[in-house]
């Protein structure tokens, strides 16, 4: 028998940890990091493999059964195969998925595979190989091609993230809804966030949830909408006959917070509550003062009983009422 449910001083439960594995990353994407000028953690800053399985054996005693890999990008941090082979043993995690850019992880996919990695999200604005390297700084359009395919060829699940950003892939929001026509993958449309180590460069969000639904509406009147899985971040659609089916992330807008079942562990060991918190408690600092895990446990515990209602409530309550503005890079997203 796993341990009892966990649950926040809002009564949602939670039992999924987002946990980036790395600051760093290969590309550039403009919506998550500055081309140039990023002051990369020192590695001694990183939680090292030992402190994540520990923390993730302890967080699966208190009832979280999911974990997600983020970074920065996972696959640039060395011997991250090791660290999933780790992860999957843990006794109480059930699934665990990657959210990865694709660059690197096509020769890892059947590996994947024989470790039984639940799904993977895969992070693609275009499919058009100037505008990725537009948005993402980087000529690697075909690496990204090539994960996508061998993950649907070993059939693992497959997320698709586009981050739908005005005046640079508003013409890839249909041809990328067009990938779910003969494949069984889910295409995410998500709101873009301040999240991209400068703050806003937009006063208003232009491609708010609804605006990009209108546009898949207009291109397809027969859109339906279909039930949402528990604590999910998408609204889910079907276009009859098509395979997939397509999402749209209202992450910016925060409609979904009334069932948020996740919390974070940045790269340097922080936990987030909220994504748009500041950051609630320095675990890594803890762990290396030498504190035993029911002391730790019990910090846990007190972050979970004080978390935000929802992202604005988190937003607001950040110091001396600094915007977001720090890397997608360094949370995890
Ligand atoms: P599934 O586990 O497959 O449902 O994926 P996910 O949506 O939890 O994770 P993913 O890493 O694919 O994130 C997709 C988008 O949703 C990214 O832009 C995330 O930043 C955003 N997102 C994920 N979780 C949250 C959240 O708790 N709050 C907000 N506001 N956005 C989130
Ligand atoms: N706004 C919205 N989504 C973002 N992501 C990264 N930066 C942003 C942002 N500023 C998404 C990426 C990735 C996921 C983890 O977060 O597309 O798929
Ligand atoms: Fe959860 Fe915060 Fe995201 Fe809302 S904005 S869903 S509370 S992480």
């Amino acid at each position: 028998m796993g341990p009892a449910a966990l649950y926040d001083n809002h009564g949602r439960q939670l039992n999924y940890v987002r946990l980036a594995v790395t600051d760093r990353c290969n590309l550039r994407c403009f919506y998550c990091m500055p081309e140039e000028g990023i002051r990369y953690l020192p590695k001694k800053q990183l939680l090292t493999f030992e402190e994540i399985e520990r923390l993730i054996t302890l967080l699966a005693q208190m009832g979280i059964t999911k974990v997600r890999l983020t970074g920065g990008e996972p696959f640039v941090r060395r011997d991250l195969m090791n660290l999933i082979h780790k992860i999957v043993a843990i006794p109480g995690i059930r699934d665990v998925h990657i959210t990865t850019n694709g660059v690197f992880t096509a020769p890892y996919v059947k590996e994947l595979k024989e470790l039984g990695i639940a799904s993977v999200n895969l992070s693609l604005d275009t499919l058009n190989q100037d505008r990725f390297r537009i948005i993402t700084r980087r000529d690697e359009f075909g690496n990204v091609m090539d994960t996508l395919n061998q993950l649907i060829d070993n059939g693992i699940p497959v997320k698709i993230n586009a981050v739908v950003m005005e005046g640079k892939n508003i013409d890839d929001i249909i041809p990328l809804a067009e990938l779910s026509k003969d494949k069984d993958i889910s295409v995410r449309f998500i709101e873009e966030m301040p999240f991209n180590g400068e703050g806003n460069h937009y006063t208003t969000l232009t491609w708010t949830y609804r605006k990009i639904f209108d546009y898949l509406k207009s291109h397809y009147p027969e859109i339906q909408k279909i039930a949402d899985p528990a604590n999910s971040t998408a609204y889910h659609y079907k276009i009859p006959g098509y395979q997939g089916d397509l999402g749209i992330i209202a992450a910016f807008s925060r409609t979904f917070c009334g069932t948020c079942n996740r919390i974070r562990i940045t790269a340097q060991g922080v936990l987030k509550t909220c994504l748009y918190d500041a950051g609630v408690l320095n675990i890594r600092d803890l762990m290396r003062k030498g504190v035993d895990d029911n002391e730790l446990k019990n910090a846990l515990m007190e972050s979970f009983r004080q978390r935000p209602k929802d992202g604005f409530e988190a937003e607001a309550l950040r110091k001396n009422n600094i915007p977001v503005s720090e890397s997608m890079s360094t949370i995890g997203g």
